[in-house]
């Protein structure tokens, strides 16, 4: 990066020190990954520059014959690779992707039903602090004790509230989605039924995670989680959805231009191109099986190792864990294993007792340190390691009187993980790993 270094010294110091962060960290949050440099070069190009408002052919400015050709290919490999009728590229991001939808199949006030926040749902699932509940009816439906979705519950919910649109997409839900199930509940309301498969993308890309296609009339997803592209989203069409409603592609391309956004970002939608491309080889296949055969070791290694896992395992590549019963909040947890290496977050669980800000559980996931390398021995030794870490900061609270109300403050959790010294020898064994298993430079 020449030309950043000498233009601007802060940002070209702090991109270094952010690729340092990632090479000596392993990066365990489940919705990040690392996008090839083929991506990042066609995200970083001279496209940014281009104004395209409109679609395809149908642009309102001149000097579309590139950007015209970059979004058409976009749009075909997301129709390839999924099997959908219609797919839109524009979005910004996966929650303009959601708003957009509801924007425009719905009235303002009509009811949309989604998995709560603090049982895995998403914010725009119409969580109460989003736009999503303030200009829609947001209904929530909850997990059951076991940590799976009640789909009878749901039913009964839907019956009673008769939301016009039911969502399926999860954030933090380990377990497969039964497409058949909610297809049935859509139909008894005659709800439209989307699936943000923002999480899950690649894995049904990459056909290790059963695909929805067939059952919903609405995809949305994000490009940036394991589909291993840059940020921005995609809005799917099935042929269900243009049986059900023949307006439906053309609401919902109405709904992002000129209903929510202006230019869309062309250099974004080629690299969403490139990485659909990569995406559709034997080789992303063979990656994504192993991102859940690693989360399913992960999960067993940490359970043989006394952790709580929600549900107890995983079918896809996330992992929610319980760590309540070692005495310390999911912060502590997350920040101390931040301190080894291990970049995770803190998460509610399914009948969270503590408060979202202050939550029992942490999350993890497999598609960072799958796109490194790392096999299944790798994943009980790093389950090992995490339980280690948690166990050894539960045992120092204790030996240290720290008060559950003192740990919900930052410089109590600061002291408690620089006083738990085994947590230096965990750092030691993180940074290891790191080493033996280098961030690739293209995939
Ligand atoms: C299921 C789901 N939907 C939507 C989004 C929103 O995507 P973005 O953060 O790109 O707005 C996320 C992000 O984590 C997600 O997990």
């Amino acid at each position: 990066m020449p030309y950043l270094q000498k233009t601007d010294s802060e940002i070209y110091n702090l991109i270094k020190k952010e690729e340092k962060r990632l090479k000596d960290t392993l990066m365990m949050i489940p919705s990040e990954n690392y996008a090839s440099r083929a991506v990042e070069e066609a995200v970083g190009s001279v496209l940014g520059n281009k104004y395209s408002e409109g679609y395809p052919f149908k642009r309102y400015y001149q000097g579309q014959e590139n950007a015209d050709q970059i979004e058409s290919l976009a749009i075909e490999r997301a129709k390839a690779l999924f099997g959908v009728e219609h797919v839109n590229v524009q979005p910004y991001s996966g929650s303009p992707a959601n708003f957009a939808v509801y924007n425009g199949v719905l009235k303002q006030g009509d009811t949309i039903m989604g998995l709560s926040l603090a049982f895995g749902g998403h914010l725009t699932h119409g969580a109460d602090a989003s736009v999503s509940s303030k200009y829609f009816r947001a209904v929530n439906y909850e997990l059951n004790k076991e940590g799976y979705i009640d789909y009878k519950a749901l039913m009964e919910l839907a019956k009673k509230h008769k939301p016009q649109l039911i969502v399926a997409g999860t954030t933090a839900y380990p377990r497969l989605l039964d497409w058949k199930q909610f297809a049935a509940i859509a139909k008894v309301v005659n709800a439209y039924l989307m699936a943000d498969i923002s999480h899950i993308a690649g894995l049904i890309a990459g056909k290790a995670y059963p695909s929805p296609v067939e059952y919903v009339d609405i995809i949305t997803t994000t490009t940036h989680k394991t589909l291993r592209g840059p940020r921005g989203a995609l809005i799917m069409v099935t042929k269900k959805g243009l049986k059900k409603d023949p307006d439906l592609a053309t609401k919902i391309d109405k709904s992002i231009f000129p209903g929510l956004q202006g230019g869309p970002h062309i250099n974004s939608i080629a690299g969403i191109a490139v990485a659909l491309k990569e995406d559709s080889t034997k080789k992303f296949q063979k990656y994504v099986h192993q991102i859940i055969v690693n989360a399913q070791a992960l999960a067993k290694s940490l359970m043989d190792n006394n952790i709580r896992v929600i549900s107890n395992g995983t079918d896809s590549h996330l992992i929610l864990a319980d760590i309540s019963n070692y005495g310390i909040l999911g912060n502590t947890a997350a920040e101390g294993l931040e301190y080894i290496g291990v970049v995770l977050n803190r998460n509610s669980i399914p009948w969270d007792k503590n408060p979202p800000f202050y939550p029992s559980g942490i999350r993890m996931g497999t598609p960072g340190i799958t796109s490194r390398g790392m096999k299944e021995k790798d994943m009980k030794q790093l389950g090992s390691i995490i339980a280690k870490a948690v166990q050894a900061l539960g045992l120092q609270k204790k030996k240290s009187g720290i008060t559950d109300s003192e740990e919900r403050k930052r410089s109590f959790r600061t002291k408690l993980i620089t006083s738990t010294k085994e947590l230096k020898t965990l750092k030691a064994d993180i940074l290891k790993l790191t080493k033996k298993f280098p961030i690739p430079a293209a995939y």
